[in-house]
């Protein structure tokens, strides 16, 4: 006989596990995980240092804010907007996983001090789907297994969307070149390649 008291729990898959796992990902909804994320170097918020008021919009939404003015675009919208989509691989514009768009082209977030984006308009990972459907190049990335950990997932999602905006995706070779900027330490650049391909169609050039 069961006991009363007992808590019962629905029984979750391995498939069903990893699919959310997916989902969360290329969506950006992952939480920083502590091996890749330590503390902000600079203190995000304006007590330590010389503080500058900031408006922008960031995913559709305007935002004004006081920021330290050493604090650079990745601190802030992880620090202070909870925006974590945007990872922070090497800190030194050497890895894409940061990457977000400016103005409507990519930068490395960890290299851009928020003061300049000032009057702009930012897009994250956490902004790019529409209401009841994915971005093309999420669903792409989903499709074609471009992921492992998922760590580098939003930087190269964020990179692969410019890329095809840029004119810059017309042959798998010409991706690989274009996307070389995002480093993939699982080694997904073949699903990676695929994805562009098949969501290319899909996104308009600008
Ligand atoms: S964290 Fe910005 S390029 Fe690596
Ligand atoms: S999927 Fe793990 S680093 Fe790219």
């Amino acid at each position: 006989m069961s006991d009363p008291h007992e808590t019962r729990f629905p029984e979750i898959t391995r498939r069903q596990v990893l699919e959310t796992g997916t989902i969360m990902t290329v969506s950006g909804m992952m939480l920083p995980t502590s091996g890749h994320s330590g503390p902000a170097d600079l203190p995000p918020s304006p007590q330590n240092g010389v503080s500058l008021r900031v408006s922008f919009i960031v995913n559709g939404l305007h935002t004004t804010m006081e920021i330290d003015v050493r604090a650079s675009l990745l601190d802030m919208l992880r620090e202070r907007l909870s925006l974590v989509g945007a990872k922070k691989g090497c800190d030194h514009g050497q890895c894409g996983a940061c990457t977000v768009h400016v103005g409507g082209r990519r930068v490395a977030s960890c290299l851009t001090l928020a003061a300049k984006v000032d009057g702009q308009d930012v897009t994250t990972i956490e902004g790019i789907a529409g209401v009841d459907a994915l971005h093309p190049m999420q669903q792409a990335f989903i499709d074609h297994d471009a992921l492992q950990c998922g760590y580098c997932t939003p930087g190269q999602i964020m990179a692969a969307i410019a890329c095809v905006r840029e004119g810059h995706a017309a042959t798998p070779d010409q991706i690989r070149e274009y996307m070389s900027g995002n480093i993939c330490r699982c080694g997904a650049y073949v699903g990676i390649v695929a994805a562009v391909v098949q969501a290319a169609p899909h996104i308009e050039r600008s």
